[in-house]
């Protein structure tokens, strides 16, 4: 996918999703901004990558003056940022009685707030340039209700953000701003890697396609709405679940 002369934000980008993101647009010879909180493995990325390639800036998408900050800085560094891509996430996994106030609010604020919060900042730029492409990373949970992994404090944050993703496409298009979300379910990542046996098996058996997704396969995905290839799709909420949903 061609990222040529683009500057692409991806939040999460040192790990998991995010890492296979960053990858490809860097492959379509964009440039991409990595904004993590771990700054070890986006400086290991960078460097492997290539120094020139990619940018590392640390946030903590929990903390929404510090996105603002950041972000600001950003823009000036860059002039314009062409694609957002929204990848960071925490999962939580309590039961329901178990959830605490804290726990909630956590998730909530890095995966839902944190997400209004980076779009907000990078908005009005995009709008002035009559140009922008954000994709946002839900989850199968913020349709079904959780049940793989994530319970209900994530799968609320990710339902949250597929109607944001839709406010955001529904208001940005005259702007020429583009919103899409898309919606993984298991993927063989660092936050899905201590899973125990049993509770993998238990998960894949309800997969259709029989097995979780690579890193690749979920990003592809991403790439494409985040390229012009999909200029004419925006508000869109993409299942790449292997098939569990297919909710039409
Ligand atoms: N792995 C799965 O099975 C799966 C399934 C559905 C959805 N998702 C979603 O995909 C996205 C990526 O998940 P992943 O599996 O690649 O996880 P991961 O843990 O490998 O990567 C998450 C990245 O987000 C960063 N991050 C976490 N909290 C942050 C914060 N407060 N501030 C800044 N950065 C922060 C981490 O440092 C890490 O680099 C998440 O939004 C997750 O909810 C994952």
């Amino acid at each position: 996918m061609d990222f040529s002369q683009k500057n692409v934000i991806v939040t999460g980008g040192a790990s998991g999703i995010g890492k296979a993101v960053v990858k490809g647009i860097v492959e379509g010879e964009g440039h991409a901004i990595i904004v993590d909180l771990n700054m070890e493995a986006a400086e290991k990325l960078r460097q492997e990558l290539g120094e020139t390639r990619s940018s590392v800036y640390k946030v903590d998408l929990g903390d929404s003056n510090e996105i603002r900050t950041v972000f600001g800085q950003i823009l000036k560094d860059f002039g314009q940022i062409h694609v957002l891509i929204n990848c960071a996430g925490i999962v939580s996994t309590l039961p329901f009685d178990q959830v605490t106030q804290d726990e909630w609010n956590k998730t909530i604020s890095i995966n839902l707030t944190g997400v209004f919060t980076a779009i907000s900042a990078i908005y009005p730029s995009m709008k002035e340039n009559s140009y922008g492409r954000i994709v946002n990373v839900s989850s199968v949970a913020g349709k079904i209700g959780g049940g793989l992994l994530g319970t209900s404090a994530y799968a609320a944050s990710k339902a949250g953000v597929i109607g944001l993703t839709k406010a955001v496409a529904r208001e940005g298009a005259p702007y020429g701003i583009i919103c899409n979300a898309i919606c993984p379910s298991l993927t063989m990542t660092p936050m899905t890697s201590n899973i125990n046996d049993e509770k993998r098996k238990k998960i894949i058996s309800g997969i259709p396609l029989g097995r979780g997704a690579s890193t690749d396969e979920i990003a592809n995905v991403i790439n494409f709405y985040a390229s012009d290839l999909a200029s004419f799709v925006t508000g869109e909420i993409s299942d790449v679940d292997g098939g569990i949903t297919m909710d039409g």
